[in-house]
């Protein structure tokens, strides 16, 4: 089977992927599996590339050669999709299946997946609307509210709205207490996000936050601890251990910097220390999140836990959740009884049926 692995991206995420990719690629079953790794660089060029070369600088994160032949994805003969060279450049390679092992807009968000129905490719993880849903914060948590999943109180407005002056800044506090997160709607691995403790400092977390979107959330900051479910579709889907992620040091909730910059940013929990009818309570959570959400393939599901009330809430749904080495998603299926090749080639399975 001709694997297709996309990585790279030209989102805000286009290093994660470099990681997540590294260790999807060392991980695929390679009896099973013929590995073609197509990069997409933050101009949006498609690059197909010599495995060997993309590798070789270290395993931890892949390279994007400059040298390797410019690619499109084509509609293939037989079902059967091909990338080939642009300008008549002799790369073509007929491809099975691609897994995305990219992360946040025109990767996650249902774009990349309407050209792969287009061309007719078979690919891993959710299909076009499950992936639009979970890219937007605010779309999901709409969706979950609605199938009964606890959601903490936000609020969304798009820039238009905002710099118009439809939205006012007491509206937004008057229903929220300090902190509140300030977060892009469409972004992930924390790219963008505020933690603000003074109302002054809002119209400035706003201004960033509106760099990376056009729609915003504020949203209510809740003491709270942070717990991930990973979900493999199946009939039924496959759901894994808790698990708990606890920000260490200066870092005071679980940022960019605290997940993929410092070594010592965060502990983990796993399994996640929680009792057995919590642990029972956040799995059938995060099993409905991805239900009302009619995710396939995978999600990773993440809740805070309330200190004080012991409530869940959902936070977000990941449809390509960090697949690096220090990613939560592969480790807690590991947890769960299923090692990280098995993983995969449950994954592509699933994308083939
Ligand atoms: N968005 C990052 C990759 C994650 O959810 O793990
Ligand atoms: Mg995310």
């Amino acid at each position: 089977t001709r694997v297709a692995v996309l990585y790279g991206g030209r989102s805000g995420e286009h290093e994660v992927s470099l990681r997540s990719a590294a260790s999807v690629i060392r991980h695929l079953d390679r009896d099973r599996f013929e590995v073609i790794p197509v990069s997409i660089d933050k101009a949006g060029r498609w690059q197909r590339h010599d495995l060997r070369r993309i590798t070789q600088t270290g395993d931890e994160s892949l390279s994007i050669p400059a040298e390797s032949p410019e690619v499109r994805l084509a509609q293939g003969t037989d079902g059967r999709a091909a990338v080939v060279g642009l300008d008549g450049a002799p790369a073509r390679a007929e491809i099975d299946v691609v897994f995305p092992v990219l992360h946040g807009p025109l990767c996650e968000d249902g774009t990349l997946q309407g050209l792969l129905e287009l061309t007719e490719t078979a690919y891993v993880g959710s299909g076009v609307m499950a992936s639009a849903v979970g890219m937007d914060k605010d779309v999901t948590k709409r969706l979950a509210g609605l199938a009964g999943i606890p959601i903490a109180p936000y609020r969304a407005f798009t820039r238009r709205a905002y710099e118009r002056g439809d939205v006012f800044l007491d509206d937004i506090a008057a229903g929220l207490t300090l902190p509140v997160f300030v977060k892009p709607c469409n972004m992930g691995s924390s790219v963008g996000i505020q933690k603000v403790k003074d109302w002054a400092a809002l119209p400035a977390a706003l201004a960033d936050a509106f760099q990376y979107d056009v729609k915003v959330l504020v949203e209510q900051g809740i003491d709270a601890r942070e717990v991930e479910v990973a979900v493999l579709d199946g009939d039924p889907p496959f759901v894994s251990v808790a698990s708990e992620l606890n920000p260490q040091g200066h870092h005071d909730f679980y940022s960019y910097a605290a997940k993929y910059l410092d070594p010592e940013g965060a502990t983990v929990d796993l399994p996640a220390d929680i009792g057995p009818d919590q642990m029972e309570r956040v799995r059938a959570l995060a099993l409905r999140a991805f239900e009302a959400l009619e995710c396939s393939g995978m999600a990773r599901v993440d809740f805070f836990l309330d200190r004080k009330s012991g409530d869940f809430y959902l936070n977000e749904v990941n449809t390509l959740p960090g697949f690096t080495s220090i990613s939560m998603y592969p480790q807690m299926m590991e947890a769960s009884g299923i090692p990280y090749p098995e993983l995969l080639t449950r994954l592509v399975d699933l994308a083939l049926e």
